[in-house]
């Protein structure tokens, strides 16, 4: 297990999860990597732990280094258990090693932990001397959690940003510009998508203190290093905080006899005639996560299901669970679909997706198979109330 050297006297350490492909809920189809760092000066210092079950890993490469019992400073960034499963053998090994988290870390901590470790709470503005090194805490709070925070050292200009800029990636490269760039920021899109998109304003926040700092760096808890393609992430996550959106329009469905499929289709024919950008997912072949990283751009949501058992089908259910909770704002929604006597669902998605906030365009409900005449005819209809731009 080799460590690999980010600059002189600091190393990334982690874990690399080659097999995971959930990480609550969200398809992680290229496994991820729980990045821990370590700092050579006059107080040794891990930077974040790793999952339970790559301890082991952990330790392996900071042993390549240094004895991992002369370990001086622990800082937890973040509390969530892939950042924290190894926190238990890591204070084994060096059980005088000083614990650093925000308050609300702290707190974390000793409720999960319940153990008598020695903390200090540090919060934005404070600064821990390593040496000839320092690092300056920022807290991010729920970026994605309430206790996040990011440190920052300046006399290396790197900053170690936890889950933010991360991505589910594993692979033994560690840097930008070792990796195919397409690749690292479709993850990160999915990531931002999947995990941070409910906390845009926060975001924004983090990016005004960011955007005050040197930074040559960016060492994320997930996936790779940032390096050489800092200005793009950066402007990736403005662009996402602030909710802007493509001319792009996502058409998202299940079907029971392909009729409300066949909407679905005319509803994409509405909107390539004006020019957009669509996307169609069946959710009986898309994973919800992935269909989120495309509604991360997306102006217009369309949601389609027949009507069961008075009722939506149970996979758009699932997905519109799931779109509430992540919360895209500034978006027009569309519920549409076929029925042959209720007709409920319509009604059902529509009104999830005005939960959502979303301004909604009239919907599209047609009986039984629906005549090509009647496709073509709402399809007009669509079509006119699309906004061009
Ligand atoms: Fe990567 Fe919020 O944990």
């Amino acid at each position: 297990m080799k460590p690999i050297k980010i600059k002189e006297g600091i190393y990334w350490v982690g874990g690399i999860d080659w097999d995971l492909r959930n990480f609550h809920g969200y398809l992680t189809q290229r496994g991820s990597t729980y990045n821990s760092y370590l700092i050579i000066d006059k107080k040794i210092t891990l930077i974040d732990n790793v999952k339970y079950y790559l301890a082991e890993e952990l330790i392996d490469r900071i042993s390549a280094i240094i004895d991992p019992s002369k370990i001086d400073y622990i800082v937890q960034n973040h509390i969530e258990m892939d950042h924290t499963g190894s926190l238990t053998n890591m204070k084994k090994i060096c059980p005088n090693a000083k614990l650093f988290a925000s308050p609300k870390g702290v707190e974390g901590l000793q409720k999960h932990f319940k153990r008598n470790w020695e903390f200090q709470v540090v919060k934005s503005g404070d600064v821990l001397k390593l040496g000839k090194r320092s690092l300056h805490f920022v807290q991010t709070p729920m970026v994605h959690w309430p206790d996040n925070m990011v440190s920052y050292c300046p006399e290396e200009k790197i900053l170690f940003s936890n889950d933010a800029f991360g991505q589910h990636i594993a692979s033994s490269e560690r840097f930008d510009d070792e990796y195919p760039f397409n690749i690292m920021m479709h993850e990160a899109e999915k990531y931002y998508a999947n995990i941070v998109l409910p906390y845009g304003t926060q975001v924004q926040k983090a990016l005004e203190i960011v955007g005050g700092l040197d930074i040559e760096i960016i060492c994320p808890s997930h996936g790779l290093i940032w390096r050489s393609r800092i200005p793009e992430i950066i402007k990736e996550y403005k662009k996402w905080s602030a909710n802007e959106v493509d001319k792009k329009a996502i058409i998202i469905y299940d079907t029971m006899w392909k009729s409300t499929e066949k909407i679905a289709y005319k509803i994409q024919e509405a909107f390539e005639e004006k020019n957009y950008k669509t996307r169609m997912f069946n959710l009986q072949h898309n994973h919800i996560s992935d269909i989120m990283t495309e509604i991360l751009t997306a102006k217009y949501i369309c949601v389609g299901s027949p009507t069961l058992n008075n009722n939506i089908l149970p996979t758009v259910s699932a997905f519109l669970t799931y779109l509430k909770g992540l919360a895209p704002k500034n978006r027009i929604g569309l519920a549409f679909g076929s029925y042959g006597w209720g007709g409920q669902s319509i009604g059902i998605v529509e009104n999830t997706l005005k939960e959502c906030g979303f301004e909604m365009l009239e919907q599209i409900k047609l009986q039984y198979i629906p005549e090509e005449e009647l496709l073509e005819k709402a399809k007009d209809k669509l079509a006119r109330l699309i906004v061009s731009n």
